[in-house]
């Protein structure tokens, strides 16, 4: 653990123990501090705390009251959690493809909108924004709701304005590895309707509306009080978190200028908080093999797009006419690189060489290739 980990746990401890001598332990004052503050720091009125980001996506597919089987239009180039739900709440998933940043493709999605729409699911992919103002403009058109995915991107901007507050609702992950992350499973929604707040806060607490009287079947999905009181301590960091983030991810774009390797996505509008540093490559596994050797951990955010998946084979997952080109080819060449904030310049500066290095090793290899004629 570096100094800046040993401080953070000196700040958490002591809140630790604090929720242990207050008896608290779900609900209370740590969890309503920390929906105040998630709800204001998004600009919207209400936020409400759940066991993890599914649960997040699952509670407000089910608060929306979508007729079963309705069809909910995303992406398959996410994590499974974000079909899982749809498929879990009794909603068909129908999967449209993805555009060169890695987001849901809102031409794919005029195409693919009809009157059968319940609700469009955008995920921001690895902290970069979707284009929610279009895509919310297209939702708007045919009278759908939008939910936003944010598992990937809290602190992320579009316009200025923090992704989670442009739909209907916005689901937050703050699983451990998330730039936001409670120390086990934990999630939030945020929305502006007080009428869907209302109804989550049933469905996460047994659709009890006081302890002895049950307005609808819900489930246990609380965040637990020793998770919110370290997220309340966490939150103060998340801003310089994610700004470190930034200046990591701009030391890869420097160094990696120049080669046959396509950064993540940047400019115009939006602003990336880089849960991820992917870039993409056709010489992916090469790449990949080179820096495991060199020690570099790296990872591929997601090999198998959601509708290739076994579970994907028994039908249920509807694909876009003219299938998923761009996200199948994507899935291919993606490559995460490490980032995290508690990285140094210098290591991020060594992942750089050794990428460096195995392109001059390549084009070394095709030079002798061309002044020898080529392998047999
Ligand atoms: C895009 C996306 N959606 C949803 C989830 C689900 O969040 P959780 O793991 O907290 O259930 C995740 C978590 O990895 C995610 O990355």
């Amino acid at each position: 653990m570096n100094a800046e980990g040993r401080r953070l746990l000196s700040d958490l401890l002591p809140v630790l123990a604090s929720v242990m001598e207050s008896g608290t332990f779900i609900g209370g004052v740590e969890v309503d501090t920390f929906e105040r503050r998630f709800a204001r720091l998004h600009r919207v009125g209400h936020a409400v705390a759940v066991n993890s980001g599914t649960d997040a996506l699952r509670l407000v597919l089910r608060g929306l009251g979508l007729p079963r089987g309705s069809v909910a239009i995303t992406v398959a180039n996410t994590f499974v959690a974000t079909v899982g739900a749809v498929v879990s709440e009794g909603l068909r998933p129908l999967l449209v493809d993805v555009g060169d940043d890695e987001n849901i493709d809102p031409e794919a999605l005029r195409r693919a909108i009809t009157p059968d729409t319940g609700v469009v699911i955008a995920v921001h992919l690895r902290g970069w924004p979707a284009r929610v103002d279009v895509v919310r403009r297209i939702c708007d058109e045919h009278g759908v709701p939008l939910v936003e995915d944010c598992a990937q991107a809290v602190g992320a901007t579009a316009g200025g304005r923090p992704v989670g507050g442009f739909g209907v609702a916005g689901c937050f992950s703050l699983h451990p590895l998330k730039n936001l992350g409670a120390c086990g499973d934990g999630g939030v929604v945020v929305t502006e309707d007080g009428g869907l707040a209302a109804e989550l806060r049933l469905l996460r607490n047994h659709g009890l509306a006081d302890r002895d009287t049950v307005v609808r079947w819900g489930e246990n999905s609380r965040l637990d009080a020793v998770q919110a009181a370290m997220l309340n301590v966490k939150l103060r960091h998340l801003p310089a978190w994610n700004e470190r983030r930034g200046e990591l991810a701009a030391i890869y774009r420097e160094r990696l200028a120049g080669l046959p390797i396509a950064p993540p996505p940047s400019g115009d509008d939006r602003t990336h908080v880089y849960h991820r540093f992917c870039v993409r490559t056709p010489g992916r596994d090469g790449l990949r093999a080179h820096l495991a050797a060199a020690g570099v951990e790296t990872a591929v955010h997601y090999p198998v797009p959601i509708h290739q998946q076994p579970a994907a084979a028994g039908g249920g997952v509807l694909v876009a006419d003219g299938g998923l080109p761009v996200t199948e080819r994507q899935s291919r060449e993606i490559l995460s690189l490490p980032l995290h904030p508690a990285l140094t310049s210098r290591q991020i500066t060594y992942v750089a060489e050794q990428i460096h290095e195995y392109y001059d090793r390549l084009s070394t290899v095709a030079g002798m290739r061309h002044e020898t004629g080529g392998h047999r």
